[in-house]
């Protein structure tokens, strides 16, 4: 079998044995997960339990002290190319005195494209979250909070990603504007056929967007639980939300969280 077969036989993403340290600061201990090509995964936990460490391993960015990470099965020594992140706080990650086309073709820029090749991709990416209507030479601070997500989203698909990290990207929006973020975001997991890592601490929006969910807790923080989230790939902010197994899973995930055993890892069906 060749390298290429190998990487193409791979999970698109790979934790083994993950730990992290800050100091003497103990944070995450053997987590260890894959994330196969195209699925949707969410990693929940309390707040301050390590997820966003996690992610911030995961992306490369931060190494983690112990075990690994592996795209398409290659360990990564940095942010590897077709990965992209999006992060909570759009009013710190967009530049203000950058236009909206800027702040999406900027990257592509620095990255070495072409300028009309960059200006047309980030127009592309920005009609694909459904902003093709918004003056592109608006600055971010003159759009609704959802409007600025979307940009940022729309600069993380420019790059044409195959694998999006998200931490926590709806927190600071009202719910209806979550709503619509969360059905953007499976639209376009399943239209571009991405692999999305998304870490949330909202119970509901995990089991509402995820294929699986890892669900995290302990200090150092654990696995306690991969949960399958089994609601199949059309999912209705209504419907799937009066279904019994949304409201079993919403709870079953809750109490894992809440009153997790340590040191179990095991995959569930509920
Ligand atoms: N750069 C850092 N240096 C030292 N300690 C850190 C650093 N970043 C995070 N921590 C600590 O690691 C622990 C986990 O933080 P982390 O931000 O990963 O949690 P989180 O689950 O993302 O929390 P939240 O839900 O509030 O975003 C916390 O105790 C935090 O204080
Ligand atoms: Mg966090």
């Amino acid at each position: 079998m060749t390298q290429v077969e190998r990487e193409a036989m791979a999970p698109a993403l790979q934790a083994a044995n993950l730990g992290h340290h800050y100091g003497q600061h103990h944070v995450l201990r053997d987590i260890t997960f894959d994330v196969s090509a195209g699925e949707f995964v969410c990693i929940v936990g309390p707040s301050g339990v390590g997820k966003t460490t996690l992610l911030r391993c995961l992306s490369g960015l931060q190494p983690p002290t112990e075990g690994s990470v592996r795209v398409y099965g290659a360990p990564i020594a940095g942010p590897p190319r077709g990965l992209a992140l999006v992060f909570q706080d759009y009013s710190r990650s967009l530049l203000p005195w950058g236009s909206v086309i800027d702040n999406v073709a900027l990257p592509l820029r620095s990255g070495g494209m072409r300028k009309k090749q960059a200006t047309d991709a980030a127009r592309a990416a920005l009609h694909e979250v459904g902003l093709g209507g918004i003056d592109p030479s608006a600055y971010p601070w003159q759009l609704s909070g959802g409007m600025q997500q979307r940009v940022a989203i729309a600069r993380a698909l420019a790059y044409q990603p195959s694998i999006v990290l998200m931490d926590e990207p709806f927190a600071s929006v009202d719910a209806q504007t979550r709503a619509d973020l969360e059905d953007l975001i499976r639209r376009l997991q399943v239209d571009l056929g991405l692999t999305v890592t998304h870490v949330t601490h909202d119970i509901d929006e995990a089991v509402y967007l995820a294929d699986r969910i890892v669900a995290l807790a302990g200090s150092p923080a654990g696995i306690a639980e991969v949960v399958h989230v089994g609601l199949g790939p059309v999912r209705d902010q209504v419907e799937t939300k009066l279904l019994p197994r949304f409201a079993e899973l919403r709870a079953y995930v809750y109490r894992l969280i809440r009153g997790a055993r340590q040191g179990r890892v095991r995959e569930s069906g509920t």
